[in-house]
């Protein structure tokens, strides 16, 4: 061994090549140091050390040092200070580390999920895109146009039903709820279309039609000759062929909602046509079947319902009739759904509980990230708001994501500022807190909102939808300014224009308008598509507006674009500024947010110029970012003038440090109350 150190505590049982650990006294030198090792490896003899402390002032740590070295070195307190100062250092980071996450998780607001963050499209798929020639629009056709969804910036497909039907309601009669009509095309072109779409990033919604099926379905042909297992599945009730009916109720499309069957002996009940009986929903085997199918299409990927016609699921068991609206009408002339009131053919208990219980199926779907499965309902329960708004469930119970918000409709009534703000304020002020708005101006069921209300408002309709606080609904060709087509008698497709011409939906439901093509695109067949394109189709295209700067469709993409990416627009709050005869405005803005956004909409009869100046949250000089006049863009406005023509809807995006939701909490709406922090550039509640 060749270390001499006068005594030692430590003994060191091995020896080891070091340059570094000489000893001190001796002052040999570090090659006389290497060689002694070298000559003495095999020396295993101890060494002795008392004093560490004093010892090993002079001598380097070495890498290979044995542990007891180690052990000298690290107890004195320049290493043990700083390691222990490090070691509850990183204690304290990482408890400070957890507590920030905990901080930041409780804090932040949800992400707004695919429904909400985009439009949703109804694709009336007869109507989309011929793919084969036959007239009639099919699931291929809708797969060569999602393009269009992608160049819109649209996330949301709602694709109106496919299902194998012999189209006596153009597929809302229901023959095979797992089959695809071959009008439409397969299952694999099914599955294709859903594939592509998801690969695209885009969502598909399926109509979903509970109430009722096609009279060709196998359940009813079964009920109808008293299968044990079917003989329920329908409300059936005795009658005969020639005497009174059950009762007075009557069916959507007019006439009464009983027909008498032949082979079974009995009426049954129909609220829409003949066509279309009515499921007994109080039988359980129905109920189960229904949520069979739920599971099918959720197994397949879909990623959403729209509940067909829900508040007819049920009816009242008693049978009774139901009051009419005037008493005094004889009932022989009591023969539509406006003569009576729907105590016992709509909205029935135990409606909500079906629905719910829907809801919880197609929630055992939605647990994956990003596989969120959206419901909305549709019901019609026009000025009985809070019947609406029981579709979004309770804070305890959740139902639909959203029930279709149907009062926008009824814009055209009275095109004006107030009335616009009033329709709003429908929603707005009834809707259980914390829920999501939606807005829709157009289905396949009603008047083209461009007709109805006119041309020279379909602009700032479509500013309306993508500006207000939650998802916008399209039909489709609404981003392009399609009308409603003329049908003569002898055109009539649609049942109801059947029993009334002026009830048609036909018109709305016209080709899609892809280009100035032979049929504006929607195939290439002279003359055959199942109802007349447009004439207006040379100019109202999406292939000509592609190009045109300012048109309809270029100011469509560029709201729904602003929309996605602008934080005050898509969850921001929602204020009312403005509203009179033809101007309808109101502020969208985030606290913490300097960017806030002005939208000025006149959809009265006549230009206007409304004065801004006692809103003191608005700078003195507004600039349109965009208007629906397109020479308007860019111009700077003063607040206290701020001009619009009949039908023109400006955007403005200002910049303040003072919000105008906090001082007028009676005009500001919001779903979810969000910040925004530009320092770490978060979202958090607040
Ligand atoms: C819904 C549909 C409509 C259909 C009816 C019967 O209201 O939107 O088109 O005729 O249900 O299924
Ligand atoms: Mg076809």
């Amino acid at each position: 061994m060749s270390f001499r150190y006068r005594s030692g505590s430590v003994e060191l049982s091995e020896c080891t090549r070091n340059p570094g650990f000489r000893d001190a006294e001796d002052g040999e030198s570090e090659a006389d140091n290497i060689n002694a090792v070298a000559g003495d490896k095999q020396d295993s003899s101890a060494v002795k050390l008392d004093t560490p402390e004093e010892e090993y002032t002079q001598i380097k740590p070495y890498a290979g040092m044995p542990k007891e070295v180690l052990l000298l070195y690290s107890s004195r307190a320049r290493y043990r200070v700083p390691r222990e100062i490090l070691f509850w250092l990183t204690v304290a980071c990482t408890l400070a580390l957890v507590a920030l996450t905990i901080t930041v998780i409780a804090l932040s607001p949800g992400c707004l999920s695919w429904w909400q963050a985009s439009p949703v499209y109804q694709v009336y798929p007869r109507s989309f895109k011929d793919s084969d020639g036959d007239g009639v629009g099919d699931l291929k056709g809708v797969l060569q146009q999602l393009d269009h969804f992608q160049y819109l910036n649209i996330k949301s497909v709602w694709i109106s039903p496919f299902y194998r039907s012999p189209m006596k309601d153009f597929g809302y009669d229901v023959e095979d709820f797992r089959a695809i009509d071959p009008l439409f095309g397969t299952m694999k072109d099914f599955e294709d279309l859903l594939a592509e779409m998801h690969n695209k990033g885009l969502r598909l919604i399926m109509d979903f039609i509970p109430n009722h099926t096609s009279d060709r379905h196998r359940w009813f042909n079964l009920s109808r000759s008293r299968d044990p297992h079917y003989s329920d599945y329908y409300v059936w009730v005795d009658c005969n062929a020639t005497g009174p009916k059950p009762n007075n109720w009557v069916s959507i499309f007019g006439n009464s909602s009983w027909t008498y069957d032949e082979v079974r002996g009995q009426c049954y009940l129909h609220q829409f046509l003949k066509e279309q009986p009515d499921l007994n929903f109080r039988n359980p085997d129905v109920r189960k079947e229904i949520v069979d199918i739920i599971h099918f299409w959720l197994e397949k990927g879909v990623d959403g319902f729209r509940m067909d016609a829900v508040k007819h699921i049920l009816e009242a068991a008693h049978l009774r009739d139901e009051p009419q609206v005037d008493p005094n009408r004889p009932p022989e002339l009591v023969t539509t759904e406006w003569d009576l009131y729907h105590d016992y053919t709509t909205s029935q208990v135990g409606l909500h509980d079906l629905l719910r219980g829907w809801r919880a199926e197609m929630d055992t779907y939605s647990r994956e990230p990003g596989r969120y499965r959206f419901m909305v309902s549709e019901s019609y329960d026009y000025h009985e708001v809070d019947k609406t708004m029981m579709y979004y469930g309770t804070p305890q119970v959740r139902e639909s994501d959203f029930p279709f918000n149907f009062y926008l409709l009824d814009l055209p009534q009275n095109t004006s500022g107030l009335w616009a703000q009033q329709l709003v304020n429908l929603w707005m002020s009834n809707m259980p807190r914390g829920k999501w708005p939606n807005w829709v101006v157009g289905n396949h069921d009603r008047p083209r909102i461009a007709s109805s209300a006119g041309p020279q408002y379909s602009r700032v309709i479509n500013m309306l939808l993508l500006t207000l606080q939650g998802t916008p609904t399209t039909y489709y060709g609404e981003e392009i300014g399609m009308e409603n087509i003329n049908i003569t008698d002898s055109e009539v497709q649609d049942p109801a224009g059947k029993y009334n011409t002026s009830l048609s939906r036909d018109p709305q439901r016209s080709p899609m308008q892809w280009s100035d093509d032979l049929n504006a695109g929607f195939n290439t067949k002279a003359n055959l598509t199942w109802l007349p394109v447009h004439p207006d189709y040379r100019t109202v295209n999406v292939e000509v507006q592609k190009n045109v700067e300012g048109s309809i469709l270029a100011q469509y993409r560029f709201l729904n674009t602003l929309r996605q990416a602008e934080l005050p627009l898509h969850r921001g709050w929602f204020c009312y500024v403005h509203a009179d005869e033809n101007v309808f405005s109101y502020i969208r803005e985030l606290d913490g947010l300097d960017r806030a956004f002005l939208i000025v909409l006149n959809f009265g009869k006549e230009s206007a110029t409304t004065d801004f100046s006692s809103v003191h949250e608005l700078p003195d000089q507004l600039e349109v970012l965009l208007s629906t006049n397109h020479i308007n863009d860019g111009r700077v406005l003063q607040k206290s003038r701020v001009p619009t023509e009949a039908g023109e809807g400006l955007l403005i995006q200002y910049s303040t440090h003072t919000r105008f939701n906090p001082t007028h909490p009676e005009e500001c709406y919001i779903s979810e109350k969000a910040c925004y922090l530009k320092v770490i550039d978060i979202l958090y509640k607040c």
